[in-house]
């Protein structure tokens, strides 16, 4: 027995001293070491903050160069002055606009999101970038979350996975991610400073889990601390989550960096594990090479973040400026990306009787919708894409069905005109609004009328949802129904496409329209992956990454009552940059009451039914689920069945495998994503699919130990294409 525990001893402690040698981060701590003994307290508090708005310095006099950072999380974000946001308008640094988070998501294939994370990195690389702020990754909490498009899911799995593709993809190629925001920034709403009152296994199981995944398994070599506070403490200063959680748990080897205007004090955001202060120097500057002087801060704090940035600097080899920028940004490789995350992210609501995809029939075709030609990659507040080009949804249509049948556009409405900042819009401006509405319903009215179908395109812009701000409504803005009601009256062959990145009030819309296809803020390519889907180039194969309420008062933070919070003025946009002091002292609560049953886990343990489940998305071909089988292996649950496509052509299926407790000793959901696989299938094929899911997937945190447990007894397999249809059930127990 003492034997096997020394031989176990002695093969852990090899697998981490292998473990050590192998991390990117770790291959020149000999000689960070020296390079810190020679620095004097100036040169390395100079480190530790802003040099420009998106770099932080070097070690001149040693040739160290400086760190360059580029918004992220969904194409590089243009050139802009080095302390402004004041774009500078170059030609070479136009980007491509890859789908924004929940599209990524809604593939649910961590390959894809490994070429997303590369492509990315690829065009940050041409821009001489070191590290991309991204991927952007915090829980969807909120269906009206400002940032849920920038945002993967509602569900830790899912969106760890995906963060582990595109950390690896990334990195890869030698361009370092910053994973952020770190942690619970899930409402945009005085995100400046609302703390999150949340339980310790909700914070572990829900919020940090996707981040732990993507630092313990892909080395993810920055994190951005984010701008709230949890537990009482900003984020940037917050111990528990810098250096006891990430650090001293999960192994973390590298640099975490504020948001930008994020950090609120020095000696506590320098003891509290932050290394550098974006993007000035407020607190990190002088401030700090005081307290090190006093005594406040000891010289080995600063030391452990000089050695975290040079860790990052030597892994990743700096692009030389003259070589930088000397090509455009955006290339077809990286376009092709682009098309591949988009065609496999369209989600496909409803088709009554197989009106789509269209056919050769359907000669005469109303496009009508803003959407059909508004881009997409700049809006709103935050980082955006100045994209080299964007397919509209109007443009791929019309290129796909040259020749084939007749396009007519009509506008349909126009989103109302934006009062200035805590003014009323003037009655005047809005007579003559209503006017521009009606003009453009009678237009769409003639357009619809006599043609085979009419393609609706709808949904959001990138100025309904936003940084910086939450929704208020999920309800479709601009009089999107009300078009749709008058619109069906005319003619009820209606598609309506929504692009959007959040989910929206569907209610109308399922009345009136017989198919519902939802096409994301997808990229620059966006426009030619929606028409191969709509002309059945290509079979949807998207999988919602989210829950679509019924209504928004279904949604677990609304249904309790603790979400909003009392009202201060709505966003924050730029917090700590704007005015410091006003964001020191104002203060609010989010109470995370609903804990793990976030998302579908809330629909589905409350039985609330909701429009579509989380998962949900049809094909164009009928898929069949059959012969499960599931066993239990040393470290695993390897899940096996049978996928039939009953269909004419091929298409790829997300399968998802989902696990219950029911007879567990603490409080679980009904069952919760444990494994899931994309799938391709040939016409009339049937594959063998097996899912293997680690046991860790099935841990939970025990709140009285501090601790993960994994359960013995019962586990209830459930599998099918979505999280609220099991064909196929059985049982294992461990
Ligand atoms: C956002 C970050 C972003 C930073 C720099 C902040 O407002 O929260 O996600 O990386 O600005 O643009």
């Amino acid at each position: 027995m003492k034997k096997t525990i020394l031989m176990l001893a002695a093969f852990f402690l090899t697998g981490a001293a292998f473990a050590q040698q192998t991390h990117p981060l770790l291959q020149h701590e000999a000689e960070i070491t020296e390079i810190i003994k020679g620095m004097t307290l100036e040169e390395k508090v100079n480190m530790l903050h802003g040099k420009n708005m998106f770099s932080s310095a070097g070690i001149e006099r040693l040739g160290i160069p400086d760190i360059e950072y580029a918004d992220g999380p969904f194409g590089i974000r243009e050139e802009m002055e080095p302390h402004s946001w004041r774009p500078l308008g170059w030609e070479t640094d136009k980007a491509t606009f890859f789908p924004t988070g929940s599209a990524l998501a809604a593939t649910w294939c961590p390959g894809i999101a490994y070429e997303y994370g590369k492509g990315m990195a690829i065009e940050a690389k041409l821009r001489g970038k070191d590290m991309i702020l991204g991927q952007a990754m915090n829980i969807q909490r909120l269906p009206t979350g400002g940032r849920t498009y920038e945002y993967l899911s509602e569900d830790p799995l899912l969106s760890g996975v995906l963060a582990v593709g595109y950390t690896k993809g990334s990195q890869d190629q030698n361009e370092a991610v910053c994973l952020k925001h770190f942690a619970v920034n899930s409402q945009e709403n005085m995100r400046g400073f609302v703390n999150a009152n949340i339980s310790e296994r909700a914070l572990r199981e829900i919020y940090l889990t996707p981040f732990e995944m993507a630092v313990k398994q892909a080395d993810a070599m920055g994190v951005m601390a984010a701008y709230n506070k949890v537990w009482g403490k900003w984020c940037s200063e917050n111990d528990m989550l810098q250096n006891r959680i990430l650090r001293n748990e999960w192994g973390f080897k590298g640099i975490i960096i504020s948001d930008w205007g994020g950090t609120h004090s020095t000696v506590g955001a320098a003891i509290g594990g932050l290394d550098v202060e974006m993007p000035g120097h407020d607190y990190m500057g002088q401030a700090l090479v005081d307290s090190v002087k006093s005594g406040a801060v000891p010289m080995e704090v600063i030391d452990s973040k000089v050695r975290n940035l040079l860790r990052v600097r030597f892994a990743i080899t700096p692009v030389p400026k003259d070589v930088a920028n000397t090509k455009v940004t955006s290339q077809p490789e990286t376009q092709a990306i682009a098309y591949k995350v988009a065609s496999k992210s369209i989600v496909l609501l409803k088709n009554d009787n197989g009106l789509l995809p269209l056919t050769k029939k359907m000669k005469k075709i109303a496009v009508i919708g803003d959407n059909a030609t508004r881009t997409m990659g700049l809006g709103g507040v935050g980082a955006g894409v100045k994209t080299l080009y964007e397919v509209t949804p109007l443009e791929g249509l019309q290129k796909a069905l040259k020749g084939k049948a007749t396009i007519r556009y009509a506008r349909g409405y126009e989103p109302a005109p934006r009062a200035r900042w805590g003014q009323q819009l003037s009655e005047d401006a809005m007579k003559e609004y209503e006017k521009k509405m009606a003009a453009y319903k009678k237009e769409a009215l003639k357009v619809a009328k006599g043609a085979d179908i009419v393609l609706f395109i709808g949904g959001n812009n990138r100025e309904v949802e936003t940084e910086g701000s939450d929704r208020t409504t999920i309800q479709l803005p601009f009089q999107q129904d009300e078009l749709l009601k008058a619109i069906a009256e005319v003619n009820p062959n209606i598609v309506a496409v929504m692009v959007a990145g959040a989910p929206v009030d569907l209610r109308e819309v399922k009345n009136v329209a017989k198919g519902i296809v939802y096409s994301w803020f997808n990229g620059t390519e966006g426009g030619n992956a929606l028409a191969d889907v709509l002309t059945g180039k290509i079979s949807p194969s998207g999988k919602l990454p989210f829950t679509f309420p019924v209504k928004l008062e279904d949604s677990p933070a609304y249904a309790l009552g603790v979400y909003p919070q009392q009202e201060q003025g709505g966003g924050d946009v730029f917090v700590n940059l704007v005015n410091r002091d006003r964001f020191q002292e104002r203060k609010a609560d989010a109470d995370y009451t609903e804990g793990i049953l976030v998302g579908y886990r809330w629909y589905a343990t409350k039985n609330v039914k909701p429009m579509y489940p989380f998962g949900y998305g049809l094909s164009y071909v009928p898929f069949k689920y059959s012969n499960l089988s599931a066993k239990v292996a040393e470290s695993s649950i390897e899940v096996t069945f049978d996928l039939a496509n009953q269909g004419s052509m091929e298409a790829e299926e997300v399968t998802q495998v989902y696990i219950g407790r029911p007879d567990s000793k603490v409080e679980r959901p009904k069952y919760e994503l444990k494994g899931f696989r994309r799938v391709a299938v040939k016409a009339g094929e049937t594959t063998k699919v097996t899912v293997t899911i680690p046991i860790e997937n099935l841990r939970h945190w025990n709140e009285f130990q501090h601790a993960w447990n994994i359960e013995k007894g019962k586990a209830v397999i459930y599998v099918g294409g979505s999280s609220a249809d099991f064909p196929l059930q059985t049982e294992v127990t461990l």
